[in-house]
């Protein structure tokens, strides 16, 4: 090739890479957040990164952007490695127009959107765009519509995962809404459908973009994200820590981890730990960081209906999803929220082969008319709905109460569920020893009658009487029962009946 071929390559590499220019990029340095190309590098093990669709330009033609096209169109994305395994990546550039959606790199995501399926390996998305290239209208409204669809038919095939590292407003939130997990960056990101200026006009609320939409309030008030960074780098190391619990696709085993810590290693602080009354609390991630391999837990929702836990860990090498109701919090009820994230959490579980582990400790569901007018009935639905059509392993320990609803819904029995283990001081009844007796013997409820039915059924042995409990076993036991249980579970086939899709109660 002669050398001005080469210096034209040279030049239109260049070009892409230098972005939105040096000016651009310190603004973006200044307010805390990485470049584009940055992220990727950290993101991905060390020079595996390979650009696709570097030297795509856009094709507007309108407002005067005939005259400012720079190479790659302002978004990087390509393949490389995490953990040594493919996965697919985009990243919006928002030194160049802001890192808004055009047409032309719009089909650059789709383009790494069909690869990822086809190819059967996650994608991971990069977010900080003004949203809608303004200057092109439709065709720009028309390129998100066609990631959303990719969004929609790879789901429960490929993990996709969102971080949102700067603005993502109007109908962009779909995007990571859509995919299994968003990660945001606290105090740089924010995501909402409408911003502070709109709101102001149409309801008169006085609200800042923090406020509405950042890191903190999907974190902890909308639960629509599930991860909180505390900037660029933090996340990407987050991202690639749940990179270690998933598989590549729904048909791929999780990767299996070595570890030191023995499969039969009781933990006698476990018989201690589980206090015998009803009403004390305690806190169900102990529970969970001594059964785990290496005490590790990766908890995923960690800031929003904190009454429920959820979250990965490995036992025996192998990657399961923890499901949890904490006592510690709102005494580990369920309600609205806690039932949507179980569910969701559950379903990702099956999706992706991901044997479920239920630690059970719940009261039943939370009473009062906010509640119920919320929909608690659809909401609480949603997690029995999750739990009954999973056909991953399913193993469920009782660590105490195991009251009403509750008990059917949290990987009963019932709901096919393959091991299920109690603790002593499980209590597994339709409700509390009091309540119970208010009602049987209303103003006789006497210390004795509430004593006489604490007796007959605040214990495992009914149900395990019945076989709805296969054992009940010392707490000490449980890393080594629950793992013999995961083993003995590795081929398990289980199939749902023909159909399209059912119809979880949304
Ligand atoms: C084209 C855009 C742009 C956009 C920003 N820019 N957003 N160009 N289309 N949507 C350009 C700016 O002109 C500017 O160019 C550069 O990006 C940086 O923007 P600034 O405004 O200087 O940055 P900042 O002050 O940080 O503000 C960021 C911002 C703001 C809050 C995102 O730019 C903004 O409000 N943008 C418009 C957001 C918007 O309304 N988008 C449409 C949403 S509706 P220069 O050359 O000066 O560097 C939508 C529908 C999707 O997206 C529907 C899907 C179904």
């Amino acid at each position: 090739m002669p050398s001005n071929q080469f210096d034209e390559v040279r030049r239109r590499h260049d070009a892409a890479e230098a972005g939105g220019g040096e000016e651009r990029r310190k603004r973006q340095h200044a307010e805390g957040k990485l470049s584009a190309r940055e992220r990727i590098e950290l993101l991905l093990d060390e020079a595996t990164f390979e650009e696709t669709d570097k030297l795509v330009r856009h094709r507007c033609r309108d407002f005067g952007m005939e005259g400012q096209v720079i190479d790659g169109d302002g978004f990087v994305t390509g393949y490389g490695h995490i953990h040594g395994r493919l996965v697919y990546v985009f990243a919006q550039d928002f030194t160049v127009f802001g890192g808004s959606l055009s047409e032309a790199n719009a089909r650059k995501i789709c383009k790494i959107m069909d690869m990822a399926l086809k190819n059967g390996a996650p994608v991971i998305g990069l977010n900080d765009s003004g949203g809608a290239r303004i200057q092109e209208g439709v065709l720009s409204l028309g390129g998100y519509a066609d990631i959303f669809l990719r969004n929609t038919l790879s789901s429960g095939v490929i993990p996709q995962i969102s971080a949102v590292l700067g603005p993502c407003a109007g109908g962009a939130v779909y995007s990571p809404a859509i995919t299994d997990f968003t990660f945001m960056v606290d105090k740089t990101s924010y995501m909402f459908v409408t911003g502070p200026d709109v709101i102001k006009t149409v309801t008169h609320e006085d609200v800042t973009k923090e406020k509405l939409g950042g890191a903190t309030t999907h974190n902890a008030v909308s639960g629509v994200a599930q991860f909180l960074a505390q900037d660029d780098a933090d996340c990407l190391r987050m991202i690639r820590k749940l990179m270690e619990y998933l598989p590549q696709n729904n048909a791929d085993p999780a990767p299996r981890r070595p570890t030191a810590d023995p499969i039969d290693r009781m933990e006698d602080s476990l018989d201690t730990l589980v206090p015998p009354e009803s009403n004390v609390p305690y806190d169900i991630k102990e529970v969970i960081h001594r059964i785990v391999d290496d005490g590790e837990f990766f908890e995923v929702h960690e800031h929003w209906a904190k009454n429920i836990v959820i979250g990965f860990a490995h036992m025996d090498g192998r990657p399961i999803g923890i499901v949890a109701n904490q006592p510690a919090f709102l005494a580990g009820c369920l309600d609205i929220n806690s039932s949507t994230k179980g569910a969701r959490f559950v379903r990702f579980c099956d999706a992706f082969q991901i044997p479920i582990l239920t630690l059970e400790d719940v009261p039943g569901f939370l009473p009062g008319t906010e509640q119920e007018f919320g929909g608690i009935i659809r909401h609480g639905a949603k997690l029995l709905y999750a739990y009954a059509e999973a056909t991953v392993p399913k193993i469920t320990v009782i660590t105490r109460k195991a009251y009403g609803g509750a008990y059917c819904v949290m990987g009963s029995k019932h709901l096919r569920c393959d091991v299920n283990l109690a603790y002593p001081t499980a209590e597994i009844a339709v409700m509390g020893a009091e309540g119970a007796a208010a009602i049987l013997y209303k103003r006789e409820a006497t210390p004795e009658k509430i004593n006489e039915y604490r007796q007959r059924f605040a214990n495992p042995f009914i149900a395990a009487e019945h076989g709805f409990v296969d054992d009940v076993i010392e707490p000490r036991q449980t890393r080594p029962r629950v793992i013999k249980a995961l083993r003995m579970l590795e081929n398990k086939v289980d199939t749902m009946p023909r159909k399209k899709h059912g119809n979880i109660p949304l």
